[in-house]
């Protein structure tokens, strides 16, 4: 039996990840692949209760050490229900973020160690990366506007954090992939959603040779 691949999509907001990893999903599913498409946080019962606390205007709002533990949390939950039987199990898992957004977002933008991040990491979901991460990246200002349209002046608790911080989340994204550039593939995401598509197609296809 083949074993599952692991990707996941990362990028700031707006980059246009969600469509991304639909499309991804669909095009493998027409190669007869069996596709789990998940997100964080997210992706089980007990990970979606945590994205409500993370996500929703209740609340004073966490600081980003309890930010990350909680993002953890989630990521431990949907690790151990979802994504690893579903590796176990020879499926492919799709997954709209994951560790690369805490180190990224807490610890980039927020301030906290990488080497923290990743400890809590290894202690909740066994240090389990990525066979491959496609990094969305689009402009500032095109982010911007997109969001404006998307969100229409909704947005939740962290995508409202200000440019300053989301300048350091794509900084942070930037560099791990320039650290790691066998794991992260930087897809230009400025484009329209097809040409996009076709970037990650050829992003993934040396994963594909070993498993058609
Ligand atoms: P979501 O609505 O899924 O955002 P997007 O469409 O931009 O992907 O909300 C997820 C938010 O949570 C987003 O602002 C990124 C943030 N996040 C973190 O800060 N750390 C994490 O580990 C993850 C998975 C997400």
């Amino acid at each position: 039996m083949t074993t599952g691949k692991f990707i996941a999509f990362e990028g700031g907001e707006g980059a246009g990840k969600s469509t991304q990893a639909r499309l991804l999903a669909e095009a493998l599913r027409a190669r007869r692949l069996d596709v789990v498409l998940t997100r964080e946080p997210g992706g089980t019962p007990g990970a979606e209760a945590i994205r409500a606390l993370l996500l929703g205007l209740d609340g004073q709002g966490w600081n980003p050490s309890a930010e990350a533990l909680l993002f953890a949390a989630a990521r431990a939950d949907h690790v151990e229900r979802l994504i690893e039987p579903a590796l176990a199990a020879g499926k492919w898992v799709i997954c709209d973020r994951f560790v690369d957004s805490s180190r990224a977002y807490q610890g980039g933008a927020g301030g906290l160690a990488d080497e923290d991040i990743l400890a809590l990491h290894r202690i909740g979901s066994g240090g389990l990366l990525p066979d491959r991460v496609l990094l969305i990246e689009i402009p500032a200002n095109e982010a911007a506007t997109r969001l404006a349209r998307r969100d229409a002046g909704r947005t939740d608790r962290i995508g409202g954090r200000d440019r300053t911080y989301h300048a350091g989340v794509a900084a942070a994204f930037a560099r791990f992939a320039t650290a790691e550039p066998r794991r992260f593939i930087r897809i230009d995401g400025d484009g329209d959603i097809a040409a996009t598509h076709v970037k990650v197609l050829a992003a993934i296809a040396s994963l594909l040779g070993d498993a058609s």
